[in-house]
């Protein structure tokens, strides 16, 4: 048998270094080197050995060290957004649950143990059934409760509806499954809302909007009897006056027919301003109803002159017409749209000094008919112009007297015209005239 076959590679080079081999034993002298050579590679591999287990040593400990550090800051972000959920879940004006698809509880908060007056034991414990045993205690009908609840969590989908607690309150009960990005379904959330102030809230506000309707409909009746009352005793006093005036057989002196012209003019002031507050009155309660129909403009504004004619020659201002034949006729309340008109025209005549015109003008605009009323009269202060549409609000002239008339008259067209589903604008300078532009739907 060959020893040197079975040689490891290390000793046959230390052998063949002493001049030795393994075949046969070598003198004394090549066994000492050979032994002082063995003796340096033991202490060469002890070396080897030790740096290799120092690096090995150190790399682990590195990992530790990154571990643990990595750990404490997982930890520690863990930590902090379970705070911040958990805060969330405080803070929130509802009671809330949320279980998971076990039906263990994996959040709840105080105000759900508020709500339903659940022990702190019971919430310590997260025992969804058992936390359900003491919520029902304040739940009337609590069998059926039950039942939904059974329901809801053998379902998918997501329920609304109201509970009634034994002490009168009402809670709004809303629960929705939870469902993770990638799908799985991993429970249910369900919120509770005291609605109770709510609900009263309600009741006492359709209960103030009943008596609110009650009280406006007594005043819509009450301005109906009026309007009568006002008006009949009016009619009387001015035709009476104006048969006086009329008289022919027993003459009145000159004096007389001044004071019987006095009680003509000043009932018919008296019975226009009756009749604008009781138009106001009315389009305010909402009594106001429109009969809509096409409307010709040209017929309108030959309507609304008609009564217009004497106070234009009387003033000396000359009006105009402008309709081009084409003119779609508006969609209006036909006596409604006269209104409008007449209060826009006279005052155009009123506010234009002896010599100046009037225009009235009409044209297609898209959907809508524009009629445009120009003068070139006195004008309107910019300042002015937001208070124009206000019940009640003259302007003092450039003169400085204040006109006759009631301040009702662009009030009311304003809101005829906002019946009608229009616009009004006004566009003036002091001094240079004034154009009213309204914009009703074409019919
Ligand atoms: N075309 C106009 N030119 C100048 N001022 C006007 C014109 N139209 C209205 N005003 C001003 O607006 C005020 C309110 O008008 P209105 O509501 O019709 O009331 P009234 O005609 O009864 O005074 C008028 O008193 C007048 O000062
Ligand atoms: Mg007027």
């Amino acid at each position: 048998m060959s020893a040197s076959g079975d040689t490891h590679p290390l000793l046959s080079r230390l052998l063949r270094k002493v001049g030795a081999s393994a075949a046969e034993a070598p003198d004394l002298q090549r066994w000492r080197a050979l032994l002082a050579l063995v003796a340096r590679t033991y202490q060469d591999a002890d070396q080897d050995r030790y740096t290799l287990e120092r690096s090995i040593d150190i790399s682990s400990r590195e990992m530790q060290g990154l571990y643990q550090d990595l750990k404490r800051r997982t930890d520690e972000k863990l930590a902090e957004s379970h705070a911040v959920l958990r805060a969330t879940l405080e803070s929130a004006s509802e009671g809330i649950i949320v279980v998971d698809a076990t039906r263990s509880v994996v959040a709840i908060n105080r105000r759900y143990a508020e709500m339903m007056r659940v022990s702190e034991d019971a919430i310590a414990s997260r025992d969804h059934h058992r936390i359900i045993a003491e919520s029902m205690t304040q739940i009337v009908d609590a069998e059926a409760v039950r039942a939904t609840i059974e329901e809801i969590h053998a379902s998918r989908d997501v329920f609304h509806d109201e509970l009634e607690l034994r002490d009168g309150r009402l809670v709004d009960r809303y629960s929705a499954p939870v469902t993770l990005p990638d799908g799985t379904h991993a429970g249910r959330v369900t919120f509770f809302r005291d609605i109770t102030a709510e609900r009263t809230a309600n009741q006492e506000l359709r209960a103030a909007w009943a008596a609110a309707e009650a009280a406006s409909t007594a005043k819509s009746l009450f301005l109906a009897n009026m309007s009568h009352e006002l008006r009949t005793p009016l009619n009387a006093v001015i035709g009476l006056a104006d048969l006086l005036l009329l008289e022919t057989g027993d003459p009145i002196t000159k004096r007389q027919r001044e004071y019987l012209d006095g009680i003509a003019q000043s009932g018919r002031h008296l019975l226009a301003l009756v009749n604008d507050v009781l138009d106001l009155a009315k389009i305010e309660a909402g009594k106001h109803d429109l009969a809509l129909e096409p409307v010709v403009l040209q017929d309108a504004i030959e309507e609304a002159l008609t009564g217009l004619v004497p106070l234009a020659h009387h003033r000396g201002v000359s009006i105009s017409v402008q309709v081009p034949r084409a003119v779609r006729p508006a969609r209006a309340d036909r006596l409604r749209l006269r209104q409008i008109l007449y209060n826009l025209m006279s005052n155009a005549l009123k506010f234009t000094d002896r010599g100046g015109s009037v225009t009235v003008s009409a044209r297609d605009d898209g959907e809508q008919i524009r009629i445009a009323v120009a003068d070139t009269g006195i004008g309107i202060a910019e300042a002015d112009l937001p208070r124009l549409f206000q019940a009640f609000e003259q302007l003092v002239t450039p003169s400085g007297d204040r006109p006759t008339g009631t301040g009702l008259g662009l009030a009311l067209t304003r809101r005829l015209v906002d019946m009608h589903g229009g616009t009004i604008e006004v566009e003036s300078a002091l001094g240079s005239g004034t154009t009213f532009t309204v914009r009703i739907p074409a019919g």
